[in-house]
């Protein structure tokens, strides 16, 4: 049932590339991306809070069918939070998708399930889409306690919302201990638990809902082991660290339907 779903391929650059770095990083791989790996794929773009206005630009001016993203932002729409970023100044600014509850900030910001949940809302009333990141560390792993930890994260972050808000909502599985790690889950590791956060979708909002919404794979992806995932009949996508950060490496990762071609 995957056909159904448009692949979507994110770039998460977490804090690295400044405003000057991304104008060249966007300039060259809107020159290495066809249009046909466009028509096949949404890729979207999480740059730094302090390049988004820069690539806003050049995706505006020269009319790139890159989708601009965001990295996370506060739940609330203003106020007293010192450094925080609004969701609807991101709106503002033409970004379309934001990560949420990415393992990062979990572990080391301290978000909760239970703000994650409020961010999720705030992203969808803004007419974002939140990309939800959940997934487990490694003594959750070997405890076998991963699906556990993703259902209660699926759970907490969806059950308030609709069935029509879940069905344009995107959710990233990130197994802790594959990201920046150079470790995978196999493909058909990550297959089940993914087949299993549907499931779980399924049984807090509505069948048609786990059918449309679409679900990535995150964790040291790079353009070797992409096409394997993505024939997986659960896998949607998959949202990139570290190889998000070469253009070339990134425009392989886009078009890995060459690759099995
Ligand atoms: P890496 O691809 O560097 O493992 O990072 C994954 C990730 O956290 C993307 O959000």
């Amino acid at each position: 049932m995957a056909g159904e779903r448009t692949p979507i391929v994110s770039g998460n650059w977490k804090m690295n590339q400044n405003h000057f770095e991304a104008i060249q990083f966007v300039q060259k791989l809107s020159y290495l991306l066809q249009k046909d790996d466009l028509d096949a794929v949404e890729v979207t773009l999480h740059p730094p809070f302090t390049d988004l206005r820069s690539i806003q630009t050049l995706i505006d001016a020269d009319k790139l069918r890159l989708k601009l993203g965001a990295q996370n932002c506060h739940a609330e729409d203003r106020g007293a939070f010192t450094g925080e970023v609004s969701p609807a100044f991101l709106a503002k600014l033409g970004v379309h998708y934001v990560i949420v509850g990415h393992s990062e900030r979990r572990q080391l910001f301290g978000e909760t399930d239970e703000f994650v949940a409020r961010k999720v809302a705030a992203v969808q009333k803004h007419g974002m889409t939140p990309i939800l990141c959940v997934g487990e560390t490694l003594e959750e792993h070997e405890a076998g306690l991963t699906l556990d930890k993703i259902r209660r994260q699926i759970r907490s972050a969806l059950d308030k919302r609709t069935s029509e808000q879940v069905k344009s909502m995107v959710v990233a599985y990130e197994p802790i201990w594959a990201i920046g790690t150079g470790k995978n889950a196999l493909p058909g590791e990550a297959q089940v638990v993914i087949a299993a956060i549907r499931e779980e979708v399924a049984a807090v909002t509505s069948r048609p809902a786990s059918a449309a919404i679409r679900i990535q794979y995150g964790g040291s992806v790079k353009a070797g082991t992409i096409a394997d995932i993505m024939r997986q009949p659960d896998i949607d996508g998959v949202l990139v660290g570290g190889a998000s950060l070469d253009s070339t490496e990134f425009a392989r990762i886009v078009q890995y339907r060459r690759q099995s071609a």
